[in-house]
């Protein structure tokens, strides 16, 4: 198998931030160039960018543009602070579900209230937004290998969305455990959802796996319960946007299907996600906000060019669902892994 590649969805420039265009992939690879955070704001809520660990790296990097935008158009320190303050809560409106994204805005925000001058806060904002993209590349190779070392020799792993490089700072977490047993030199096979409606499974992930070279079969949602119950499926592993304090896990919309799928013909069903995934701050999965995306979405194709429903049809269209902890087997993170999550578990490792 060949040498893992090193797929990158941003690049930082010092004065600018370069996103791979997601929207376009896989038909072409375009980078659209943001120089300040109303461009990395609209950028996230436009899914130029997407992936909960992603856009906590990218809104990180939208901080420290505004913060420099703000430094000649403040009236002095107190000013530049309240400004860059409402910066941080104009990125943090651009999705709701993810927590990453406030996790990586809070890092931001007590950098703000610490610094001692304009100056100060700037270059300590770029060091931090550099750190959070850094950690995050390393974080998800820690995944990697615990979820690797849960595998055996072959496997046939089911996997949902794009939880790859594109959707992280690199490597990626439920593909990231995928990169990890390919260099363990494990005999690995993907069995990538579409993911409907917005299809970050067949143009995202699949985009992934062919740059890699490692071999996958693209199915539709619809296909995952059969081939299930055929044998065909080994392990089930998944990624995740906010994982409650009992191990109730959000993810993209057809997770919990698939969980519940997995429950009836006793697959391994695994969430691979980072520490700062996880809102302790909430009890269980009813309190996670799941976004509601445009109807469009559902009515037309990803192109947009041509129409599936007829005019009239209402659209019911939630971005993600709520897998309950008792579907899942365990959740893989860069410290280890949770098996059979529950509230004592989870608050239990974190007490570690
Ligand atoms: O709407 P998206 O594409 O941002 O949703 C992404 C997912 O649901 C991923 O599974 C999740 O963010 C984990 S990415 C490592």
């Amino acid at each position: 198998m060949g040498r893992i590649k090193d797929i990158r969805p941003l690049k930082w420039m010092g004065d600018s931030l370069l996103l791979l265009d997601q929207r376009k992939l896989p038909l072409s690879e375009e980078w659209v160039e943001c120089r300040d955070y109303e461009c990395v704001a609209r950028a996230i809520e436009e899914m130029v960018v997407r992936g909960a660990p992603a856009i906590g790296v990218v809104a990180a990097y939208g901080v420290v543009l505004g913060a420099k935008e703000m430094a000649s158009k403040s009236a002095g320190y107190a000013d530049f602070k309240a400004k860059v303050e409402l910066i941080i809560n104009r990125l943090a409106a651009t999705r709701p579900t993810a927590v990453n994204l406030f996790w990586a805005l809070k890092r931001m925000k007590k950098i703000v209230e610490a610094g001692k001058s304009i100056e100060d806060i700037i270059a300590a904002l770029e060091t931090e937004a550099i750190n959070i993209e850094r950690q995050d590349v390393e974080t998800n190779r820690k995944i990697g290998y615990y979820g690797a070392e849960l595998l055996s020799s072959r496997e046939v792993i089911l996997t949902h969305c794009n939880t790859g490089a594109l959707a992280t700072a690199g490597y990626g977490t439920a593909l990231g455990v995928v990169r990890a047993a390919v260099e363990m030199g494990k005999d690995v096979t993907v069995l990538v959802d579409e993911t409907r409606p917005y299809l970050q499974g067949a143009r995202l992930t699949a985009w992934e796996l062919q740059q890699e070279g490692i071999p996958y079969y693209l199915i539709t949602d619809n296909m995952a319960g059969w081939l299930m119950a055929l044998g065909e499926v080994t392990c089930i592993i998944v990624g995740a946007d906010r994982i409650a304090r009992n191990g109730d896990t959000a993810n993209k919309i057809g997770t919990y299907t698939l969980s519940v799928l997995a429950k009836e013909h006793g697959i391994p069903f695994y969430i691979a996600a980072p520490t700062s995934t996880f809102d302790l701050s909430i009890k269980e999965g009813s309190e996670i906000p799941i976004e509601e995306r445009s109807s469009e979405e559902v009515l037309y194709c990803h192109c947009k060019n041509c129409r599936i429903a007829p005019y009239g049809a209402r659209v019911k269209n939630p971005a993600f669902d709520v897998t309950p902890h008792y579907n899942i087997t365990g959740i893989i993170t860069e410290k280890g892994v949770i098996n059979s999550p529950s509230e004592d578990r989870v608050v239990e490792f974190f007490s570690q």
